[in-house]
C-alpha cells in the first residue's frame, strides 16, 4: 500500500464538510436554530467527501463475486482496496493480519471473535474483560467463551475510577494462569472517554500466554492505532474490532482485523457462498485465503468502500493531528464544565492521571438525566445521549455514591426496582466536526439550566415509559420528517 503524505491543513476543509451540520430544528420557545450534534459516540455524522465518492462509485457498482464484466472488476478491486486500507489505517502488517467486514457494527465482530477464540483454544475457559466495557464487549464472551472475569479499574484520590488496573489484571492473569483464553478490553470508554493503555495491557496479556482483543469502537475515529511492528512484539494487538457508523460512515459495516494464523486454525464461523473453493454433495472445501474465507455471502460493498474513503481521508489529515485537535476540545469542555459546581463529571477528571477522547458523561445535581437531556434538546438544540450507554456495571460503579445519597430513604428492593430510572447520566460526545463554538453552546446551556432548574422542570412531566416529556411542545408538530410523506409529494405521476 502506498505511503500517505499527511496534510494537516486538510483538517479545516474536511471538518466543515459533514452531512447534517446545518440541520435546523424549531425549538420549544419557537426559535429555529442549527442542531449542535454532541452524540458522536453513539453514531457519527457522514463525511461529505466519503458520501460523494461512494455515489461516484455507484456508477460502477456490481457484485464483487461476479468476475469478468467491467463493473465487477472495478467493484472487486475497490472492495479489496477497502480491506488493504483498513489494515494500513490500523498499522496491521498484511502478512500477519487480515481484515473482514461484518454485519452490525462492533457487536457483530466481537460476537464472531468470541466464537473464533473459543474454538481456537477450547481448553481455555476464562476471559478477562474490564468493568468499563460496553455490553457488546462483555455479553458475547459470557455467551460464547466461558467464564468472564471483570478486572477492576484504578482508583484515584478523587473517588472516581480511571483506567483499567494493570495490577488487578496481572493478579487475574496469575490466578487463572493456563485458563485465560484472551483479554478483551476497550481502547476508549464510551461512557467517560477514558483511554486505556492498550499496549501495556497487551504486553501483560502476552507475558501470560494470552491473546488480546481490543474493542476499538471508540478508538478508531479518535486516535492513531498501531497493531503491529512494535520493537517488543508482545505489545502488538492480536485482534481489533470497530464500527463504520462511528467512523463517519453511517451504513458502513463492522470491521474485524485479526491475526490470520488464528483464523486459519479453525473452520470459519460463517459458511455459505463466496468462502468455498468447491462444494460436493457430501463435503465442501473452504478457501484458505482472505478475506474471502471470512466473508460468506454478498458483502456491504458500498458501505465498506465509503468507510475506506473516510479513513483514507483521516490518514491524509493525520490521526495524530486529529487526536490533538479533539484532545484540546474535550479537555476544554471538561474544564469549563467543572467551573460550574452544579455539574458532576464521572470518571477521573485529572488529565495528567487519565487522558480522554470523545466522551464526557455528567449530571446536573438534583436533576434527572432524562430531564437534562430533554431540556438540552428542546431549548438549546443540543443532541446528547442519556441513561446508561449499554454499560450498566460501569455506570453503576461511577454513580453509586450519588445514587445512594439521593435514595437514602428507600428500601433495597425499591432501589433495585427503580434502578433503571434512578441511575443514568448525560453524555456529551465529540467528533471531527465539533469546534470550540459547540463547547461554548454546551457550557452556556448547562449554566442556564442549572440557574433555572425549577422553571425548566415545571415545563415537563414523566410519561408512562419513564421519559421526560414537554407539557406543551410536541416535536412531531414542528420537526417532522417522513419518507412516505416525501414520496407522496414527489412521486406523482
Ligand atoms: C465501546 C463500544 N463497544 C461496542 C459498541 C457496540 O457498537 P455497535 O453498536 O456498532 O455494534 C459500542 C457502541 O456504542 C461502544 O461504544
Amino acid at each position: 500500500m502506498k505511503t500517505i503524505k499527511t496534510q494537516p491543513s486538510l483538517l479545516s476543509k474536511i471538518q466543515n464538510d459533514f452531512i447534517g451540520l446545518d440541520t435546523v430544528y424549531t425549538l420549544a420557545d419557537g426559535s429555529k436554530t442549527p442542531r449542535v450534534y454532541l452524540d458522536s459516540t453513539a453514531s457519527t455524522l457522514m463525511m461529505g467527501k466519503a458520501y460523494d465518492l461512494v455515489e461516484k462509485f455507484l456508477d460502477h457498482y456490481a457484485n464483487s463475486h461476479s468476475l469478468l464484466h467491467f463493473s465487477a472488476k472495478i467493484s472487486t478491486t475497490q472492495y479489496q482496496w477497502a480491506h488493504d486500507r483498513v489494515l494500513s489505517f490500523l498499522g496491521a502488517d498484511p502478512e500477519i493480519y487480515t481484515c473482514f467486514f461484518t454485519g452490525s457494527g462492533t457487536t457483530a465482530g466481537i460476537n464472531r471473535l468470541a466464537r473464533v477464540f473459543r474454538d481456537y483454544q477450547p481448553d481455555k475457559d476464562v476471559v478477562l474483560v474490564s468493568v468499563m466495557e460496553h455490553h457488546s464487549n462483555d455479553l458475547p464472551h459470557r455467551k460464547h467463551s466461558g467464564k468472564v472475569i471483570h478486572v477492576k479499574l484504578d482508583n484515584h484520590e478523587s473517588g472516581q475510577p480511571g483506567c483499567l488496573s494493570l495490577t488487578d489484571l496481572e493478579l487475574n492473569l496469575k490466578k487463572y494462569h493456563g485458563r485465560v483464553n484472551y483479554v478483551a478490553i476497550t481502547g476508549i470508554s464510551n461512557v467517560t472517554g477514558i483511554i486505556n493503555p492498550i499496549h501495556d495491557i497487551a504486553e501483560l496479556a502476552h507475558k501470560y500466554d494470552t491473546n488480546i482483543l481490543i474493542d476499538g469502537a471508540q478508538t478508531a475515529a479518535h486516535m492513531p492505532v498501531k497493531m503491529s511492528g512494535h520493537s517488543n512484539s508482545d505489545r502488538n494487538i492480536d485482534a481489533f474490532v470497530f464500527s463504520g457508523h462511528k467512523t463517519y460512515v453511517p451504513g458502513a459495516p463492522g470491521v474485524v482485523v485479526c491475526r490470520k494464523d488464528i483464523l486459519l486454525a479453525i473452520e470459519p464461523e460463517e459458511v455459505g457462498g463466496g468462502m468455498v473453493e468447491n462444494v460436493f454433495i457430501d463435503h465442501y472445501e473452504i478457501k484458505n485465503y482472505f478475506p474471502d474465507r471470512e466473508e460468506a455471502g454478498t458483502p456491504n460493498i458500498p458501505g465498506a468502500i465509503a468507510l475506506a474513503t473516510a479513513i483514507e481521508i483521516m490518514d491524509r489529515i493525520g490521526m495524530d493531528v486529529i487526536y490533538k485537535e479533539e484532545e484540546e476540545l474535550v479537555n476544554t469542555a471538561m474544564l469549563r464544565m467543572l467551573e460550574n459546581p452544579d455539574v458532576i463529571i464521572y470518571g477521573e477528571t485529572d488529565v495528567c492521571k487519565c487522558t480522554r477522547a470523545g466522551s464526557i458523561s455528567f449530571n446536573i445535581k438534583d436533576m434527572h438525566h432524562g430531564l437534562t437531556a430533554a431540556i438540552l434538546n428542546d431549548y438549546f438544540n443540543i443532541a446528547v445521549r442519556n441513561e446508561c450507554f449499554c454499560a450498566h456495571p460501569y455506570v453503576k460503579e461511577l454513580i453509586l455514591d450519588d445514587m445512594l445519597e439521593a435514595v437514602s430513604d428507600l428500601t433495597d428492593e425499591e432501589i433495585e426496582s427503580n434502578y433503571k430510572l434512578l441511575a443514568g447520566m448525560v453524555r456529551a460526545s465529540f467528533g471531527l466536526y465539533n469546534k470550540m463554538n459547540n463547547v461554548e453552546s454546551l457550557i452556556n446551556a448547562l449554566n442556564e439550566i442549572s440557574k433555572r432548574k425549577k422553571e425548566f422542570s415545571n415545563k415537563y412531566h414523566v410519561d408512562k415509559t419513564g421519559n421526560y416529556v414537554h407539557n406543551t411542545f410536541k416535536m412531531e408538530d414542528e420537526n417532522s420528517f417522513s419518507i412516505t410523506d416525501i414520496l407522496d409529494k414527489t412521486l406523482i405521476i
